[in-house]
């Protein structure tokens, strides 16, 4: 804050009783009779109620103030007053308001549909769940650097642009790139195993674009991703290192947004307990056998479906690592593990599923080194293996064990602040049908 204004948040600490303070934001509701004005401001860091009587302001002030608009900026003064119950234990007694700019009457009022608030994003990103949803995800993407920093990994920054599919053609955006066609980025994964050859350790929180078909409340067209990858490290570590880092975020966002996870409902008492215990490891083929229970049969074999995950996680209240998917269904990088207890070959790979059915929240694995069996997978995903002979020439010069893993970041945060639709995981979401405002 400047000299002369202080935040709410600042004035809302014990001691203030009595203090003359200097505010500004903008009215977040407002009522009065022809003597009294109650307005609640909001800032950035709260909200307060301001109350101002006919005499206290004078006419003209009182009057003017009084036909200022829901969202119009304002500075006040006033006088602190203690009262319980006032929200936060302060009042505002008013003896001066200025409009900076009164708003003109405001399009969003109660009870409006979701798409009418996403339709008007960029005048409800004011909204105190918007605004707690920001905080959170500034508190979430603030951890993730802290988290691979302080464990000595180096921030990576991948290209956006790529001629490469990763995670299949099917899901790919086209962009016209001079006079070819090249994509936007499924994952910075390709790029990130180049790297670990120079700095062994490195991380990325990214844009990431799909072309995804399907209308989901899970699914962004564009999304962060929030990747790790790591030389000399088996799929087996990275599972140890991505359980850290989700219980590192849990405990900073317990740190630092209890009033945010207030306001949006998300109880701290659904988070609290998971930083204690053990996230339990399970195969793709006990997942199998546990949706066998449920009378929900899956041929082995193919992958698992949202309604089979949600199945699954039934029966867990922490987040589980699903390992050892069969190779068939996986991505061309995933190496086969020869020592699993599977009917059928599986890959060294990992997902991991949020509880309260959230889904998949990370997507991992060992990076396959064997030439001959890339360029295979390649071919059975009808890829041109030529265009992936950079890729190739990763396994020809120094090759060494390797892993990595993406964190969804939105699935994340929809988790974390129990969130009904991924979209508002998000300042502005893109989807198979949204790309406004
Ligand atoms: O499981 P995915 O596809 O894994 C990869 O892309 C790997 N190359 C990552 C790596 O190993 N470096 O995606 C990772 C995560 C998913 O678990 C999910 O949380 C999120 O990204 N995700 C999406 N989030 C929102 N909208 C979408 N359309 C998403 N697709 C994937
Ligand atoms: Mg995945």
């Amino acid at each position: 804050m400047d000299n002369d204004h202080t935040s709410i948040a600042d004035v809302k600490l014990p001691g203030n009783q009595g203090k003359e303070v200097r505010l500004r934001g903008w009215i977040y509701r407002t009522r009065g009779s022809n003597r009294m004005l109650f307005i609640v401001l909001r800032d950035s860091t709260d909200i307060i109620q301001c109350v101002g009587s006919r005499d206290d302001l004078g006419e003209v002030v009182f009057d003017t103030a009084r036909a200022l608009n829901i969202e119009s900026s304002i500075s006040v003064h006033g006088k602190l007053n203690q009262d319980s119950r006032a929200p936060g234990g302060y009042e505002l007694h008013l003896s001066a308001v200025e409009p900076v700019s009164p708003a003109e009457r405001f399009p969003i009022t109660k009870d409006q549909s979701e798409e009418f608030l996403r339709d008007n994003r960029h005048l409800w990103l004011r909204s105190r769940k918007m605004n707690a949803v920001l905080k959170v995800r500034s508190t979430v993407t603030g951890a993730i650097h802290d988290f691979f920093r302080s464990r000595g990994y180096y921030e990576f920054t991948p290209p956006i642009l790529t001629p490469n599919a990763a995670e299949g053609g099917s899901t790919l955006f086209e962009v016209k790139y001079y006079d070819r066609k090249i994509y936007m980025t499924q994952t910075w994964q390709l790029y990130a195993e180049a790297a670990i050859f120079s700095l062994e350790r490195i991380y990325d929180v990214s844009p990431t674009f799909r072309a995804e078909k399907s209308k989901t409340s899970r699914h962004l067209s564009e999304f962060w991703m929030a990747e790790m990858e790591a030389a000399w490290m088996g799929y087996r570590e990275a599972i140890e290192v991505a359980n850290q880092e989700i219980k590192f975020i849990i405990a900073r966002v317990l740190e630092r947004n209890r009033s945010e996870l207030e306001i949006l409902e998300a109880d701290a008492s659904r988070l609290e307990p998971l930083l204690s215990r053990e996230w339990p490891v399970i195969t793709y083929t006990e997942a199998l056998e546990i949706l066998k229970e449920k009378k929900m049969e899956v041929t082995w074999g193919k992958d698992l479906r949202t309604i089979e995950e949600e199945a699954l996680m039934e029966n867990f209240d922490t987040p589980v690592t699903v390992i050892q998917y069969p190779k068939e269904a996986m991505a061309f990088y995933k190496p086969v593990e020869e020592n699993a207890n599977a009917p059928g070959p599986v890959a060294k790979c990992f997902d991991m599923l949020a509880p309260e059915g959230y889904g998949e929240i990370i997507g991992g694995s060992e990076r396959d080194t064997d030439i001959s069996s890339i360029s295979k997978a390649l071919e059975k995903e009808g890829e041109k293996v030529e265009n992936y002979d950079w890729y190739l020439d990763l396994r020809r010069y120094g090759s060494v064990q390797h892993s990595g893993y993406g964190v969804g970041v939105e699935r994340l945060i929809a988790w974390i602040c129990k969130l009904e639709n991924i979209k508002d995981a998000i300042p502005f979401p893109r989807t198979l049908t949204r790309v406004t405002p």
